[in-house]
């Protein structure tokens, strides 16, 4: 089955096209990141403005690129959601119009499902469940018990920041462009990560919940405290932060697997899961870890929102193809704990 994926939640503008919900046969992606570099952040506004502009080219280059015709396209799968609206309305609006024209079932996915079905991108091995998985981007940090590709429990989720957003708002605190994770891990390079002491939050506590709004109020107030800015100092203060993230997710990725003993595999997905150091540190697990298998599969892609509307399509049939819901009213068909 041959999905047409489309992807608008943020500042990028990716479609792709997945046969069987693995197969990637193409997974194009405009960004305009760079245009956001010296801003803390995205701008919704201009982010939509560009994904208006960059949507057709796309739309294009990735029906070129995987040979595909509106023929031999089954369905299209779009983020319906969480996201700016105004980039969600960019792709949905495109999704509606070419299942009206084509007269092809539409699949609206929540981004969150999307980042769940990345590991299965391109993937040589068969994946097993239950699946202990950590989500952690700029939007969100969840900690998630799958026991289907539609079906599980929502064990943990941040109670303030995600953990992407702590990057980001580091690397504003330390005067790094934006995105925050990429340009953190790149001044951390060669830092000492146990130069800095940053606490490790809601250590005493056993729900798998997040926090890391402590983490960045602790780094605001360390580097305004510094006698020196120079380059080391900024290396290591930069290697610590990211130190202290990384271990706060880690830390609570072990206390979810002593409480779901029956994990078969634990997966890490979502932008922050192309951090280096992170990988790094999760070597030392009892069971397979995984990450989406291509650094392109972490961050917001079409790909993952073609595959998560495969697999919904296998477990939900015809209900996957429902009709096309507003932020409002969106469910992601997983029980929260
Ligand atoms: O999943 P994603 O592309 O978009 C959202 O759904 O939010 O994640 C973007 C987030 C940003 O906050 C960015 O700083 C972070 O992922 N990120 C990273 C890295 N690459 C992207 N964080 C840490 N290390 C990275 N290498
Ligand atoms: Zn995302």
């Amino acid at each position: 089955m041959r999905i047409l994926g489309i992807e608008t939640s943020c500042d990028e503008t990716s479609v792709a096209v997945v046969e069987d919900g693995t197969h990637v046969l193409c997974n194009v992606i405009a960004s305009s990141k760079e245009a956001f570099e010296q801003h803390a952040g995205v701008i919704p506004e201009e982010a939509a403005r560009m994904q208006v502009e960059c949507m057709i080219p796309v739309l294009a280059q990735a029906l070129k690129q995987s040979k595909s015709t509106p023929e031999s396209i089954d369905a299209i799968a779009v983020t319906k959601g969480p996201g700016l609206l105004g980039s969600l309305l960019v792709g949905g609006v495109t999704a509606r119009a070419l299942a009206s024209l084509w007269k092809k079932p539409l699949i609206g996915v929540h981004h969150t499902l999307g980042h769940l079905s990345s590991p299965w991108l391109d993937q040589e091995e068969k994946l097993q469940f239950p699946v202990l998985c950590l989500s952690a981007s700029g939007g969100h940090t969840d900690l998630w018990c799958r026991l289907s590709h539609t079906k599980g429990i929502l064990i943990g989720r941040t109670r303030d920041d995600a953990a992407g957003e702590a990057f980001d708002k580091g690397a504003s605190i330390l005067g790094l462009p934006y995105p925050g994770g990429p340009s953190i891990a790149k001044a951390a390079e060669g830092g000492d990560a146990q130069a800095f002491d940053f606490p490790l939050p809601l250590k005493e506590e056993s729900h798998l919940d997040f926090s890391f709004s402590g983490l960045k109020t602790s780094l605001k107030y360390t580097f305004r405290d510094l006698r020196t800015h120079d380059a080391t100092t900024i290396r290591n203060l930069a290697a610590s932060y990211q130190h202290a993230i990384c271990n706060h997710l880690i830390d609570r990725l072990k206390k979810a697997l002593h409480q779901y003993p029956g994990t078969k595999e634990i997966h890490v997905v979502g932008g922050v899961s192309a951090n280096t150091h992170l990988r790094s540190l999760l070597g030392t697990f009892p069971v397979p870890v995984r990450f989406p298998v291509k650094l392109s599969y972490c961050t917001d892609n079409a790909a993952m929102i073609a595959s998560a509307g495969y697999f919904m399509h296998q477990e939900l049939k015809n209900e996957a193809f429902q009709s096309f819901e507003t932020e409002a009213s969106l469910s992601l068909n997983f029980t929260k704990a």
